[in-house]
């Protein structure tokens, strides 16, 4: 019997090996979110797709969805779901992401996360990273912030300074420091976490998909156990 099961088990993690690879990294603010989907990005070969930052350039190109979605990320609140899905839902639709994707602060919601749900379930193989941060730790790392304009790679004053001050390492980008980091909207952003995004924990421990990383450690650290927390796959499916 036992030999069965692990048979079966292998042919299903075999079919489950076809599908298209969707990481979802989840966490509260600072917990490490961009700085780690940018290797992975490298190491999977699919995009990183960061909802905040999508809704950064909008801002940027002065589009209505960008004044918009400012007015809330200012106050540290949530942009509407309505404004995110579409958004996001047109991103993944791209061709870049025929083959996956890495998800960075999506889904935020149990509404987001239903409907990611409908169009994903069964169609893709789907992890989702749990970046674990205590909040004496989160306010010392969002405050310190600097990230790219071009590239949005983020940095740290103290604890991951770019080579040459102000310049992104990456792209020589300039780095800037984010209106919405400041220990006020950080711990606004915080409470919306806990009352709105950490229920998305269970949501994904009942569906089997849920591995927690402990982001405290040093970040090469972090990213190592991300990476173990993967499969590596070959994608082969489209699933726009
Ligand atoms: P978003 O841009 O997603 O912000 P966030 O979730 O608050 O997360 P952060 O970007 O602040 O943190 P992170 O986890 O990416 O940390 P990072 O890697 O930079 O969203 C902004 C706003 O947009 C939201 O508040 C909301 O208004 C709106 N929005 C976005 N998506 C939405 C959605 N789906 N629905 C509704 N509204 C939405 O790291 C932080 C710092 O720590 C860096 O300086 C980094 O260098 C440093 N660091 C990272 N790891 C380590 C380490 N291991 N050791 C030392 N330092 C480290
Ligand atoms: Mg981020």
């Amino acid at each position: 019997m036992v030999g069965v099961l692990s048979a079966h088990a292998s042919v299903v993690s075999r079919v489950e090996s076809q599908k298209p690879l969707v990481v979802i990294l989840m966490g509260p603010p600072g917990a490490g979110k961009g700085t780690h989907a940018g290797p992975l990005s490298v190491h999977l070969g699919i995009p990183h797709i960061s909802t905040g930052d999508l809704f950064r350039e909008h801002f940027r190109q002065q589009t209505l969805l960008g004044k918009q979605a400012k007015e809330y990320i200012d106050r540290g609140n949530l942009v509407p779901d309505e404004l995110v899905l579409n958004m996001l839902f047109d991103r993944v639709s791209q061709e870049d992401c025929k083959a996956g994707y890495i998800l960075d602060g999506f889904p935020r919601t149990l509404l987001q996360a239903r409907s990611l749900d409908e169009r994903l379930i069964g169609k893709v193989q789907l992890v989702v990273l749990n970046l674990n941060l205590p909040d004496e730790r989160i306010v010392e790392r969002i405050t310190g912030r600097i990230a790219c304009k071009d590239c949005g790679r983020p940095y740290h004053k103290t604890f991951d300074p770019p080579k040459v001050a102000a310049i992104c390492d990456v792209c020589g980008g300039l780095l800037f420091q984010r209106a919405d980091d400041t220990v006020a909207v950080v711990r606004q952003r915080l409470e919306v976490y806990r009352s709105q995004t950490a229920p998305l924990i269970d949501h994904y421990a009942q569906q089997h998909v849920l591995k927690e990383i402990d982001s405290q450690n040093e970040k090469g650290v972090v990213l190592r156990e991300c990476l173990e927390a993967l499969p590596s796959l070959p994608a082969t499916q489209d699933i726009r």
